[in-house]
């Protein structure tokens, strides 16, 4: 998983918890890197499990919900960062349509050990879009959250569910309608 991806996590723990609790999932967790993250590194998707699960059993809110309000904060971050390929769209459906094909293609060209998911479009029409999430480190609420704020990007809004495909949640369905 990439460096920003746990900087920005851990800022936005810190913005929201404070610096103590930045050190108590820190501490708690055992992590090769230390707890030392730069930007452009790489490190174990299982140490931002591992943070993701301390921070959870201390604020007791569940790890989707954590990782929905943090790809809401990290939208930003893409949209400041890459904001050429954002730029390529008018539309939240185009563009969500298009990360498989476009987007995470082009972040692949930037972090060639970048571990994405697959998106399966298998319905699309102007205002509703059916696809299938898969990976194994099943962040399918970060997804949510991005997608959210597209439609947010857009000034639209959108009703989006999710139907767990395997109860491990590698592998879902999202049906999404713009409103
Ligand atoms: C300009 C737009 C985007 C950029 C630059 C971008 C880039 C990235 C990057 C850098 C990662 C982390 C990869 C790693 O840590 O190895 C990532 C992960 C991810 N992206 Fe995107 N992304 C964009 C848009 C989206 C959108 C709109 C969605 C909405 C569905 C999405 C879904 C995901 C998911 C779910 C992951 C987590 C990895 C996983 O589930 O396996 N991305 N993306």
């Amino acid at each position: 998983m990439k460096g920003i991806v746990f900087t920005e996590f851990l800022e936005l723990v810190e913005d929201k918890f404070g610096l103590e609790v930045v050190d108590k999932i820190i501490n708690a967790s055992e992590l090769e890197s230390e707890g030392v993250y730069t930007s452009v590194g790489t490190y174990k998707f299982s140490e931002m499990l591992q943070l993701l699960q301390h921070l959870s059993a201390h604020t007791d809110i569940s790890i989707d919900n954590l990782l929905l309000v943090y790809a809401e904060h990290f939208f930003s971050v893409l949209k400041s960062s890459y904001p050429g390929l954002i730029a390529t769209y008018k539309d939240p459906i185009e563009m969500i349509s298009s990360i498989e094909n476009h987007i995470h293609v082009e972040v692949r060209k930037i972090y060639p050990d970048a571990e994405l998911p697959t998106f399966e479009v298998i319905e699309k029409t102007e205002n509703t879009l059916v696809m299938i999430y898969k990976s194994s480190r099943a962040m399918h609420h970060f997804g949510l959250g991005l997608m959210n704020k597209t439609f947010e990007h857009f000034n639209s809004t959108a009703v989006i569910d999710l139907e767990k495909i395997k109860e491990d949640g590698t592998e879902v369905k999202f049906i999404i309608h713009k409103n």
